[in-house]
């Protein structure tokens, strides 16, 4: 006699009807149905599935709830039954769970003929450009990368350059000081690097030093309270103001071209003695004489000269001995004339539209 006579079906207890073990294999037999044709083709199906059929509120668990109401003589073979549905639901689920793991084409949605998601790889900033091109060519004649504190004190930026407390030279390079501690400061210039290195004691000295400079300077299209700089030593017994400045023209000739004209005119530093600044032909008007060069058909690029014997001295060098060259030279401004920036400010301003004109270059 089965259940469904006995307690006659309503609407919302199809449970109920279940219990007739008649009624609960064919049950049984269209859930299995519905499990074959129920399509798994991504995560988020398969979870449904499992919440539909394996969950805490799923049907398995539904009909396993029922079996109290299965009458004592049928409780066995319904347990078969429904122990036997619970396997075959969970089948389908370790079996759709082990394919999404391990075998992504089951993923239909997928089109792998797309193209991928672009990655932004991003660009060097054009003093960097620049910087790297500096050192590349210094790297040609054998000279090996410094680096120095930006944060120094007193007497690496002036007084061991030969640039005692109150000399008027100073007025030139007024930075950033840190006022309870007035011996510390940002420094004016990379040469506390030439300082740093030579008091190393390690001969020959054939460097470059590239970094960041700041000086107290009003912010304007041509100046800014921090720039870029490279300085350059070279010291060693014999050194002598030929090798200064055949070591500028092949440096200035692979920068800007073999058909650029060099010139030196005198000046003052009161670390190098001679001291020298060193212009090029402007490739702007041909040497003619534009708004860049100021009319003159010349640009300044750099200063430089042979290392002053004090300089050695302070530095524990023997002036009798040894001998070099220094030269510092911005980067901003050969940067603004390769790349035909007219504002300076531009190269600080972090704004994208600018920088994203250098993708690609370098
Ligand atoms: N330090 C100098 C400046 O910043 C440049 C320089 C370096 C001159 C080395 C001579 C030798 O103006």
């Amino acid at each position: 006699m089965s259940l469904a006579h006995r307690q006659p079906l309503t609407e919302n207890s199809f449970l109920r009807y279940l219990c007739g073990m008649n009624g609960l294999s064919e049950k049984i037999e269209s859930l299995k149905k519905e499990i074959d044709a129920f399509s798994i083709q991504n995560t988020q199906e398969l979870e449904s599935y499992r919440i539909h059929f394996l969950g805490t509120k799923g049907l398995v668990k539904s009909l396993m709830g029922e079996m109290k109401q299965v009458p004592a003589e049928d409780k066995r073979a319904a347990g078969q039954l429904l122990n036997e549905f619970k396997v075959f639901a969970e089948a389908k689920y370790d079996l759709a769970k082990d394919g999404l793991e391990n075998n992504e084409t089951q993923d239909n949605e997928t089109d792998w003929s797309l193209p991928g998601n672009e990655i932004a790889t991003g660009s060097r900033h054009p003093i960097s450009l620049m910087r790297n091109r500096i050192i590349e060519i210094f790297q040609r004649l054998g000279f090996s990368v410094a680096d120095g504190p930006e944060i120094e004190d007193d007497w690496h930026n002036f007084t061991a350059l030969n640039l005692p407390e109150d000399h008027p030279a100073r007025d030139m390079q007024d930075t950033f000081y840190i006022q309870q501690e007035p011996a510390i400061l940002l420094r004016t210039h990379t040469s506390n690097v030439q300082i740093r290195e030579m008091k190393k004691g390690k001969l020959p000295i054939r460097m470059i030093m590239p970094g960041r400079v700041y000086r107290n300077e009003t912010i304007s299209a041509r100046s800014h309270c921090f720039f870029h700089q490279v300085e350059g030593l070279y010291i060693d017994e014999q050194v002598s103001f030929a090798d200064l400045k055949q070591t500028l023209y092949f440096f200035v000739k692979e920068m800007f071209g073999q058909n650029v004209k060099v010139r030196f005119r005198p000046s003052y530093f009161p670390f190098t003695e001679p001291s020298a600044e060193m212009d090029i032909s402007c490739m702007l008007c041909d040497s003619k004489g534009c708004s860049v060069c100021k009319k003159t058909g010349w640009l300044e690029i750099l200063g430089c000269g042979m290392v002053h014997p004090k300089v050695l001295e302070n530095c524990g060098l023997d002036s009798n001995k040894y001998s070099g060259f220094a030269f510092g030279m911005g980067i901003e401004r050969p940067t603004m004339l390769k790349y035909g920036i007219k504002d300076i400010r531009l190269f600080s301003e972090n704004d994208i539209r600018f920088l994203q004109q250098f993708t690609g270059a370098y």
